[in-house]
C-alpha cells in the first residue's frame, strides 16, 4: 500500500510516499520526500506567525505534490490512501493540509485519514534503523510539546508526564532568541553550546524530585537573568558558549532523570525519544550513557524525521487504515488534541 502523508500542522510543508511493501522487504518504507520549510519567512518576527504559515502552506502543497511524484517516479493514481495532520497544531496551517489531502482521496476514490501529530512523532522512531518494540516509554519533545508516554500499543498511550508549562523545545527557542541567535532555537544553540563548558554556570532542574512532569518557564527566567548578571554574555563568544552548553546541560540532564524515573517506574526497557528535540545531540548521548547503566536502550528516528515531515505522518495513517480507521468526507481539525483521547487499533 502506498500512503501519501501530508503535514502542516506548523511551519513545515512536509509531504512523503511511505510503501508498506518496502517495509516488508525490510527497508525504511519511505518510498520519497519533499520538505519545504518556512524558517525565513518567519525569522523576521522571532516565531511563527500563524496567517503567513497557513498562506505560504497554500502556495507550496501543489508544488511540492507534484516534485514528490516526480522524485517516486509515480502517477497520482498509483497512491493508494492519503493520510493527513489534522491535529494538535495551527488551525489555519491544519486545514490547508487536510482539505488538500482530503479532496485529492475523494478525486481519487481512496481512503483519507487525519493523523495526530505528535502519534506522527512517536512512531517515527520505527522508520529509523534499530526500531523499538512495543512496549516502550516515550519522551515527546517539540516545540510544543513536552510529554513523557508509556506506549503499550499503537493507539494505546497512558501519560505519565507532561510540561505544566513551557515546552522543552519553546525553552530552547526562548534561550537562543536571549542569546540573540536566530528562530527556530534548539539547532543554533546546540551549535553555539559545542565549544561552551557546560558546568561554567549552575542552572535550575525544575521540578526534578516532583513526580514526572516538568515545567520549563523557571528556567527560562533563569537564563535570562544569568545573561543579564554576566559581562560578555552579548560580545565574548566563550561567555556565550558557556552559557549555551550550561542551559543546554540543564534542560537535558533534566530530561534524562525522568526519562529514568519513567523507566524504572513503569518497569520497561525500551526509551523512545522523538520530536524536534530529540534531534539534539548532547540528549542522545546522555540518555545513551545513562541508560546503559540501567540495561535499558534508547531509540530515535533518523535525523531528518525527527523534526516535523511527511513520513511520520504517512507511516502512522498507513498503520490505522491497516486497521480498517479511515476519516469520512467531511474535514475536521483539532487544534488541541491529547494523545492519550486517541483510540486503539482494534
Ligand atoms: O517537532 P518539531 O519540528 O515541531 C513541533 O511539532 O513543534 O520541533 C521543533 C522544535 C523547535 O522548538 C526547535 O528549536 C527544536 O524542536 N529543535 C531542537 C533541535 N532541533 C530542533 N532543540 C534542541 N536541539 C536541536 N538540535
Ligand atoms: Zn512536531
Amino acid at each position: 500500500m502506498k500512503v501519501l502523508g501530508l503535514e502542516t500542522s506548523c511551519d513545515e510543508t512536509g509531504l512523503a510516499i511511505f510503501d508498506s511493501e518496502l517495509l516488508a522487504e525490510g527497508k525504511s518504507g519511505l518510498l520519497g520526500q519533499v520538505l519545504y520549510s518556512q524558517i525565513e519567512l518567519h525569522a523576521t518576527y522571532g516565531g511563527v506567525v500563524p496567517e503567513l504559515a497557513s498562506r505560504d502552506h497554500i502556495r507550496k502543497l501543489v508544488p511540492l505534490f507534484e516534485e514528490l511524484l516526480a522524485q517516486c517516479n509515480m502517477d497520482k493514481q498509483d497512491i493508494d490512501a492519503v493520510a493527513f495532520t489534522k491535529g494538535p497544531g495551527l488551525i489555519g496551517a491544519l486545514m490547508t493540509g487536510a482539505l488538500f489531502g482530503r479532496s485529492l482521496a475523494y478525486a481519487l476514490d481512496i481512503p483519507a485519514i487525519g493523523v495526530h501529530h505528535m502519534e506522527g512523532h512517536l512512531l517515527s522512531p520505527l522508520l529509523g534503523a534499530n526500531p523499538p518494540e512495543f512496549p516502550f516509554v516515550s519522551l515527546l519533545v517539540s516545540g510544543g510539546h513536552t510529554l513523557l508516554v508509556a506506549a503499550h500499543a499503537i493507539g494505546e498511550y497512558e501519560i505519565l508526564g507532561e510540561s505544566i508549562d513551557d515546552a522543552a523545545g519553546e525553552c530552547f527557542d526562548k534561550a537562543a532568541k536571549m542569546l540573540g541567535l536566530p528562530y527556530p532555537g534548539g539547532p543554533n544553540v546546540a551549535r553555539l553550546a559545542e565549544n561552551g563548558d557546560s558546568n561554567a554556570y549552575e542552572l535550575p532542574r525544575p521540578m526534578l524530585h516532583r513526580g514526572l512532569d516538568f515545567s520549563f518557564s523557571g528556567m527560562k527566567t533563569a537564563v535570562h537573568n544569568l545573561i543579564k548578571d554576566t559581562p560578555g554574555s552579548d560580545t565574548d563568544e566563550q561567555v556565550r558558549a558557556d552559557i549555551a552548553a550550561s542551559f543546554q546541560h540543564a534542560v537535558v540532564d533534566t530530561l534524562v532523570k525522568k526519562c529514568v524515573k519513567a523507566l524504572k517506574q513503569t518497569g520497561m526497557k525500551q526509551l523512545v525519544i522523538a520530536g524536534g528535540v530529540s534531534a539534539n545531540l548532547h540528549l542522545r548521548q546522555t540518555l545513551e550513557q545513562e541508560l546503559a547503566k540501567i540495561n535499558a536502550t534508547v531509540h530515535y528516528a533518523p535525523l531528518e524525521l525527527c523534526t516535523d515531515n511527511g513520513a511520520m505522518i504517512a507511516y502512522a495513517g498507513y498503520e490505522r487504515l491497516q486497521a480498517g480507521q479511515a476519516d469520512d468526507l467531511a474535514v475536521s481539525c483539532v487544534p488541541r488534541w491529547t494523545i492519550s483521547d486517541l483510540p486503539a487499533l482494534v
